[in-house]
C-alpha cells in the first residue's frame, strides 16, 4: 500500500503561503520518497494550489464539504464544487468541525458519501478527548465513531486523531497508537489507509510512521512550513 502524508492547513494561508508549495516542490524533487503527498488548503486557495502543484506528486484536497450536491445552503461548498476545483480528497469529521459545528457521526457519514459520489476520496477523522482517554473509554468512543461515520461501501481513508493531541505537542505512546490502529484495522479492509494525526512533526514522524497499521499521517501545524512538512515526508524511510 502506498502511504499518504496529508497536510491540513486549517484556516491558515493567504496567497503568499503558496510560496511554501514552491519550496516543497523543490525539496520533493530532490528527495523522491515513494509516498503520496496531499495538501488541503483553505478553499480560497484550492484552485491556485492545483495550478501550483501541477506536474508534481502533490495532490490537492479540501477540509470539509456539504452533504448535498447543491441547494440553499448559504456559505457551504459541495463535494461536486470541490472536485471541479481540482480536489481529489476531502477531510470530513475533523474534531474541530465536530466541536465548532456540532457535526455528528451521521452527518460525517453523509459528507463522506458525498465526497465519494463526486469522485473524491474522503479522509474520515475519529478520535477521543482527553477525558474519554482518562476514563478508559478511548476504544469505545472511536469504535462508535467508526460505526456511525464510515460509508457503507466504496473507498475511504481513516485518520485517527486523538483530540487532546491536536495542536498541543502531546502524542500518545507508540503502544497506544498501535493499539488504536489495530482496533480501527479490525473494522476496515486491509487496503484502507489509516493515518495518525495529532502533533506530528519531523522529530517524531519516523517513529510514528513505523507503527503497525499506520499508513501515513495527517499533519496540521507542521504542514504550513515546507521544511517541516518535507521533514515528515522525509522521515518515511
Ligand atoms: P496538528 O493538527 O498536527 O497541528 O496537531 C493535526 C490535525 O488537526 O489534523
Amino acid at each position: 500500500m502506498r502511504h499518504l502524508i496529508a497536510g491540513n492547513w486549517k484556516m491558515n494561508g493567504l496567497r503568499s503561503s503558496l510560496n511554501e508549495i514552491t519550496k516543497l516542490k523543490s525539496l520533493l524533487a530532490a528527495s523522491q520518497r515513494a509516498v503520496d503527498v496531499l495538501v488541503c488548503p483553505p478553499v480560497t486557495l484550492l484552485e491556485r494550489l492545483v495550478v501550483a502543484a501541477k506536474g508534481t506528486v502533490v495532490k490537492c484536497g479540501a477540509q470539509d464539504c456539504h452533504a448535498s450536491a447543491s441547494g440553499a445552503h448559504t456559505g457551504d461548498v459541495s463535494a461536486e464544487m470541490l472536485s471541479e476545483a481540482g480536489a481529489e480528497f476531502v477531510i470530513v469529521g475533523h474534531s474541530e468541525r465536530r466541536a465548532d459545528h456540532a457535526e455528528a457521526d451521521v452527518l460525517v457519514k453523509a459528507k463522506a458519501e458525498a465526497a465519494q459520489r463526486a469522485g473524491m476520496m474522503p479522509i474520515i477523522c475519529v478520535g477521543e478527548t482527553q477525558n474519554e482517554r482518562e476514563n478508559g473509554r478511548a476504544i469505545d468512543v472511536v469504535t462508535n465513531q467508526l460505526l456511525g461515520s464510515l460509508p457503507n461501501s466504496g473507498e475511504f481513508v481513516v485518520a485517527y486523531e486523538p483530540v487532546w493531541a491536536i495542536g498541543t505537542g502531546l502524542v500518545p505512546t507508540l503502544a497506544d497508537i498501535e493499539e488504536m490502529h489495530g482496533v480501527i484495522r479490525g473494522k476496515t479492509a486491509p487496503a484502507v489507509r489509516l493515518l495518525y494525526g495529532g502533533s506530528v512533526k519531523p522529530s517524531n514522524a519516523g517513529d510514528i510512521l513505523q507503527v503497525a497499521n499506520v499508513n501515513g499521517a495527517l499533519v496540521g501545524g507542521a504542514s504550513l512550513k515546507a521544511d517541516d512538512f518535507h521533514g515528515i515526508i522525509d522521515a518515511y524511510k
